[in-house]
């Protein structure tokens, strides 16, 4: 969702501001703005639309500056109108940019109001630059008044701040939000996100909840929760300005799901380096919170949620492990019998989802404290409230729909499966070996998959004109069928559902006519004759059947039914390559469609609110 670039330097910063709030706009927003210190002035461009608007516009207005701040909006209090795009301007001489939500704004605005200051927006932000004014106006520096005012602030932000008075200082705080820091040669930054700032530099301090930080071209200070200075660690981000290129790809989303070879065998390295599932691979005190675990309760939104569904059959099979799933924003309201020795595991690309991060929460008002979050992105809230990780080594994920980190994902949960077996004594060496060397051969099984690109591309010419889709599967399938009607409806705009298989006639065979594509996944699994039983009741009722099934399953074409082969079954790890072709599928029909395939409309990559 919301981003924020700022930049203190000697050189003129516009062009990076603009060139870092591009690399932020795969986060989705709807309007942008910067704000930079020039001169003695506080000079602002702001547009609803697309970054490239705005560079327009900042450039016909002849904006250069050595000092600014930038935003990407996706609007949550108040329309998407410029008036209500950030940056926010206080009485001429401070500028603002928020990420976040203030809870307490209402009666921040009537005291502020009662203060004399006028309102230009309907946002919750515009009071946070307001209050920051005013204990500016009683005496206090920049970076005092910023820490006055966030102790007054109920809610979740990242601040960054400049002001015309002091025209080399950038100021920023955080609590709830992400936000860091950017080391660079004789310049410093500010960045929601590290993907904004890496045409810079690579050196980046995470801020800790309840920080301030005061930022010149020289020098950086952070602050505690409690106003006193802290060294906080440097970090070398890995994130690499290619990996945020698209290089000879048409889409984001093309060049992930094409980089799934890579991904997967980065995100195994560490495993097969460990030669076995070792519980370190999870943290260090892996092997004591994982010991005596007796459930598993796992909690995501989204394709990440699918990805914890496929793993309920990894862990209640392999691990012998009774293992619930709940989706984060169910979990989170709902009066939940809590077991002591349970393990909560949390699923999160970026590591931000509200959602997510408020039912671990959530999870520990209830005395678990057993949490292993599964993510991203190094240092995001939900790692950092958890007490053991996996980083999945997917690299940055672009397009709003998810791809390579779902596949990663699973190996992830296949590995914490695997580790959890071991501890209970449910598998043993010759088994784990056996494990080990699947995993090795997956990269290879998942790039045969990708070959079937061009026979996946003509079946999407097929379903481009349709408005409806199901897709079926049996077993730990069917959340890849679950995971292929959302990347189908998320980008290509056809409405699609997900079923398992033996569900069609207790409802939707009802809608089966011959309108309907119903695309299959039909693995060469023990539920392979179940699932042809389906396809024949799908086919008697006219429905058009695309079938992604094992070469070693021997399934035919025929009548109404087309077959895609996929390379021959992997056993266990089998949803990780299926899981290829129904986002191909997505792909190529949204493709032909003509739609946003990497911004579909209303959504944003990171859900950083509820
Ligand atoms: C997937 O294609 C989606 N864009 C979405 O469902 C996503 O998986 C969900 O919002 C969860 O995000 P997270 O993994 O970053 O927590």
């Amino acid at each position: 969702m919301c981003g924020i670039v700022g930049a203190a330097a000697s050189r003129d910063v516009v062009p990076f501001l603009v060139d870092g709030l591009k690399r932020l706009e795969y986060r989705g927003y709807d309007s942008a703005g910067i704000a930079v210190v020039a001169g003695e002035d506080v000079r602002r461009v702001r547009r609803t639309g697309r970054v490239s608007e705005l560079e327009a516009a900042a450039a016909a207005e002849g904006l250069h500056a050595p000092l600014g701040i930038g935003h990407t909006r996706w609007a949550t209090h108040g329309g998407v109108t410029e008036s209500n795009a950030h940056p926010h301007i206080s009485v001429g001489e401070l500028a603002l940019v928020h990420n976040g939500i203030i809870e307490n704004h209402e009666q921040q605005r009537q005291r502020l109001q009662a203060l004399g200051y006028a309102f230009e927006s309907q946002t919750d932000t515009e009071v946070v630059a307001h209050l920051i004014h005013h204990y500016r106006a009683q005496g206090a520096s920049l970076l005092g008044a910023l820490q006055r005012a966030v102790k007054e602030l109920h809610g979740a932000y990242a601040l960054a701040v400049i002001d015309r008075r002091d025209p080399g200082v950038l100021v920023a705080a955080r609590m709830g939000c992400p936000l860091l820091v950017g080391l660079g040669e004789g310049e410093n930054f500010v960045a929601s996100d590290v993907s904004a700032i890496v045409s810079a530099t690579r050196r980046v301090i995470y801020l800790e909840e309840g920080d301030t930080a005061q930022v010149t071209r020289d020098a950086v200070q952070v602050y505690d929760a409690g106003d006193a200075p802290v060294v906080r660690e440097v970090h070398v981000s890995d994130v690499s300005l290619a990996s945020l290129e698209l290089g000879p790809y048409r889409h984001f989303m093309q060049k992930e799901i094409h980089e799934q070879p890579r991904a997967l065998g980065d995100t195994l390295e560490g495993i097969v380096d460990a030669g076995g599932f070792d519980p370190a691979l999870f943290g260090k005190d892996a092997a004591e919170v994982l010991a005596d675990v007796e459930s598993v309760q796992i909690l995501a939104c989204g394709t990440s949620y699918y990805a914890g569904l496929v793993a309920r059959y990894w862990i209640e099979a392999i691990a012998g492990l009774p293992c619930a799933v709940d989706i984060a924003s169910e979990y989170r309201y709902r009066p939940v019998a809590a077991t002591a020795r349970q393990l909560v595991v949390t699923i999160s690309q970026s590591g931000e989802t509200l959602d997510t991060l408020e039912a671990l929460k959530y999870a520990g008002s209830l005395g678990l404290v057993r949490t292993l979050a599964i993510c991203n992105v190094p240092e995001s809230a939900i790692p950092r409230a958890s007490r053991l990780v996996f980083y999945t080594r997917a690299g940055a994920e672009i397009g709003v729909a998810s791809t390579k980190a779902f596949t990663t994902q699973l190996v992830a949960l296949f590995a914490l499966t695997c580790v959890l077996a071991r501890l209970r004594g449910r598998i043993d060496a010759a088994q784990e070996a056996a494990y080990l060397d699947e995993l090795r051969h997956l990269p290879g099984s998942v790039q045969h998959a990708l070959n079937l690109e061009p026979q996946i591309a003509l079946w999407a010419e097929q379903f481009a004109p349709r408005q409806h889709a199901l897709f079926l599967g049996r077993g730990m399938h069917y959340p890849i069928a679950l995971e292929g009607a959302l990347k189908l409806k998320e980008i290509s705009y056809i409405h699609a559902e997900g079923y398992p298989a033996g569900e069609l006639k207790h409802g939707p065979l009802a809608l089966v006519d011959e309108q309907m594509p119903v695309v299959v996944i039909a693995p060469n699994d023990a539920l392979l004759e179940k699932v042809k039983s389906n396809i024949q009741e799908v086919r008697a009722r006219g429905g058009q059947m695309y079938v992604f099934a094992d070469a070693d399953s021997h399934f035919g074409p025929s009548e109404q039914v087309q077959v895609i082969r996929t390379p021959r079954h992997v056993g266990t790890l089998s949803p990780i390559v299926h899981a290829i072709p129904v986002q191909l599928l997505a792909y190529h029909v949204a493709l032909a469609r003509g739609t946003d395939v990497d911004k579909p409309r209303n959504l944003a990559k990171s859900v950083t609110v509820e």
